[in-house]
């Protein structure tokens, strides 16, 4: 090593290791030397410039006065500089334009998930995939319907469907004949005895005649293999034949109300919402 040669000329420090291990006081190497005084450097460089030692009440701030906050408050501008042209195209167009526009449509997806996740995923569950008592967003079962403007309908103005109980017009052997015939209409069958009550109890006037519902009154399709109200049992189907759903009158009631976003969310933020619930799957 080419330090060795001098260890014969430098001063030992007098320490001695096991007779013949001496300490030397050679300079250590120049590369050494000259990145140990830059980094000096750099601290006082540092120190002028930026914020570093914390005092008393405040903090050494350098001349730059730079700050965490800044910088953030810098990359936030530029990312509205960023979106600012889409937000104002949105605002000015009807929501079935900007599902239109491929370009508008994607950047309202990309916006919206985040938002959908805070305030639709705690009902509807993550991605509208649903959960108990909360219909799923990301099928093509629709209560209100499935078109962009239902849908923007939806969560602008709230939905809320609405069948009387049937529990007080009619005996405990009807309400099971009706239950039977909806369960055999959600397996392509019927029952003709209750398809005749499904009728005479005005049932049909809202699930229509075949039992397939009608968007104009959110009534549930009966005829598919997707239930609002679970567990799916004769018993749990008897219970909302019984008692209705949102029915004021009586406490047993199944409850179903979507909530307005009217006040909550922004026009922009509502049809954004909109395009990215069409695009869940279900969209028509
Ligand atoms: C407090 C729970 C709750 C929250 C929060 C909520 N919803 Fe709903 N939503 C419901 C219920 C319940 C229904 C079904 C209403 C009914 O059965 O009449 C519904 C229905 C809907 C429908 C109509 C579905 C159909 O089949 O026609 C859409 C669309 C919808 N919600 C979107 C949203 C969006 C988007 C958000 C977030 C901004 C949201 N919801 C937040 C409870 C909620
Ligand atoms: C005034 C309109 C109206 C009438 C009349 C009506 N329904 Fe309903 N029905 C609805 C609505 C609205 C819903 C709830 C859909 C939702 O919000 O999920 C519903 C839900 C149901 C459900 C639950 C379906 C599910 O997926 O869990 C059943 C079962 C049902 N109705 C059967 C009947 C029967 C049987 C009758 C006649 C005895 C009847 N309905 C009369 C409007 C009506």
């Amino acid at each position: 090593m080419s330090d060795q040669k001098n260890s014969t000329h430098a001063k030992d420090t007098g320490h001695t290791w096991d007779d013949n291990l001496r300490e030397l006081t050679n300079q250590p190497p120049r590369w050494w030397m000259i990145s140990f005084y830059l980094s000096l450097a750099w601290v006082v460089v540092y120190f002028v410039l930026f914020p570093a030692l914390p005092l008393a009440n405040s903090y050494t701030k350098g001349i730059l006065d730079w700050t965490q906050m800044k910088e953030f408050q810098g990359d936030l501008a530029e990312l509205e500089k960023i979106r600012a042209p889409f937000e104002t195209r949105i605002a000015k167009m009807p929501v079935s334009a900007i599902l239109g526009d491929k370009e508008l449509s994607n950047y309202s997806v990309q916006s919206a998930k985040v938002l959908f996740g805070d305030r639709c995923a705690p009902c509807h569950g993550n991605g509208g995939a649903g959960n108990p008592g909360f219909p799923v967003l990301a099928d093509d079962d629709w209560l209100f319907g499935g078109k962009i403007e239902q849908i923007h309908q939806s969560i602008m103005n709230g939905r809320r469907g609405s069948m009387p109980g049937f529990a007080t017009n009619s005996t405990p052997a009807e309400i099971d004949l009706l239950a039977q015939h909806v369960l055999a209409l959600s397996e392509g069958g019927s029952n003709p005895v209750g398809r005749n009550l499904f009728v005479n109890k005005g049932c049909a006037g809202c699930h229509g005649m075949d039992g397939k519902g009608l968007e104009m009154m959110g009534s549930a399709n009966l005829t598919d293999k997707i239930w609002r109200f679970s567990p799916v049992t004769k018993d749990s189907v008897k219970h909302t034949i019984s008692h209705g759903v949102n029915n004021a009158m009586d406490k047993n009631t199944r409850n179903a109300v979507m909530p307005s976003f009217a006040q909550q969310l922004s026009d922009a933020e509502i049809k954004k919402l909109a395009v990215y619930v069409h695009q869940l799957g279900g969209g028509k």
